[in-house]
């Protein structure tokens, strides 16, 4: 499976388009991580553009990467993708550890490029000039977007064995490169 299958099986299956914006923030961040940590940038960069593919349709904690993992097989998608999705939530952590750098990444941007965007979402200059300061400002602001898991996040840079605002320097570098592709810039 290459880039351009995965795109298409996201777009298949997800009809919000905040929730394809998502899996592309996570793909920016994942192909960040790939050229810092060594791993296969295309694996991890669909790994990324695909691990909540399955959500809209299978929100469910039974079926979702359930689902996505039956479907992306019948594809032939690469085995250590498919595993590398299943390890990003918290119950499929005894089959599927997060105890390589593609399952340790995944988790560890997740959470954090949701959150960068959110922040990205509410500034007038958008995604242009944001610092990963004013992010951990608004991670200990417990109101602004109450979803997103803040021991998550931190959980990611202990993963990753970085302090945390280094991690959330690399993921805002990571999605200012795609940040037209998922509207995060301001407005003339
Ligand atoms: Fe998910
Ligand atoms: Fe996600």
């Amino acid at each position: 499976m290459d880039r351009e299958q995965a795109w298409v099986i996201l777009n298949e299956y997800t009809r919000n388009p905040a929730l394809v914006r998502h899996g592309q923030c996570v793909e920016a961040s994942m192909r960040h991580y790939a050229l810092l940590l060594g791993g296969d940038e295309e694996q991890w960069a669909i790994a990324g553009l695909l691990h909540d593919f399955d959500y809209e349709r299978w929100p469910d904690p039974a079926d979702h990467t359930k689902q996505g993992a039956r479907i992306l097989r019948e594809q032939g998608c690469d085995e250590e993708i498919i595993t590398a999705i299943c390890s990003h939530v918290p119950w499929n952590e005894d089959k599927f550890p997060r105890d390589t750098s593609i399952r340790k990444a995944l988790f560890a941007v997740d959470e954090l490029s949701g959150f960068i965007y959110a922040c990205a979402l509410v500034r007038p200059q958008q995604m242009e000039g944001l610092t990963a300061k004013s992010v951990t400002k608004k991670i200990k602001q417990k109101s602004f977007a109450a979803a997103v898991s803040r021991a998550d996040i931190v959980r990611g840079a202990e993963l990753l064995e970085l302090p945390l605002a280094e991690h959330i320097t690399n993921c805002i570098a990571a999605i200012n490169k795609i940040a037209a592709d998922v509207d995060l810039v301001s407005s003339p």
